[in-house]
């Protein structure tokens, strides 16, 4: 079988970004000591491919993570929506901290397990609340396959 000839050739795109959001990433990159925005970009890329390439290797395994978020406990309904979220889960969340920010903002991090499909639509249900300014899911293994 003929060797598949490895194409590293550079691919010139254009990218349209909104200006305060390349001010952020011209920060983000100066700080992390990238000369220049590709590589930065690159970087950014890759980063999240691994991730994915991950979460399909872990599909329909066991696993553990962590959903954070931080919303405003003025906003109407919304306490009571996330407290509904979460118990119509009781098979995944394992424990939840609360932490009282300032005078409007709360910050909870859930500590769950399960799927990572089911999972994900646990902290998708969180995130799409209105008022729920923040919300981040991070998976990790349970240790099991850790040796
Ligand atoms: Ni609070």
């Amino acid at each position: 079988m003929k060797k598949a000839k490895e194409n590293k050739s550079l691919i010139r795109i254009g990218v349209s970004i909104p200006s305060d959001l390349i001010r952020v990433f011209d920060k983000y990159r100066r700080k992390r000591q990238y000369n220049n925005r590709s590589e930065a970009i690159r970087d950014l890329i890759r980063e999240k491919l691994v991730e994915q390439e991950w979460e399909k290797e872990i599909q329909g395994q066991e696993v553990i993570a962590i959903i954070t978020y931080v919303y405003d406990h003025h906003q109407r309904e919304l306490v009571g929506s996330i407290i509904d979220i979460q118990h119509d889960s009781p098979n995944n969340v394992i424990v939840s901290q609360h932490v009282h920010l300032d005078h409007h903002n709360c910050l909870e991090v859930v500590i769950v397990h399960g799927e990572p499909d089911g999972l994900h639509n646990l902290a998708n249900k969180l995130k799409s609340l209105r008022g729920v300014k923040h919300c981040q899911l991070t998976m990790t293994t349970t240790g099991i396959s850790i040796s």
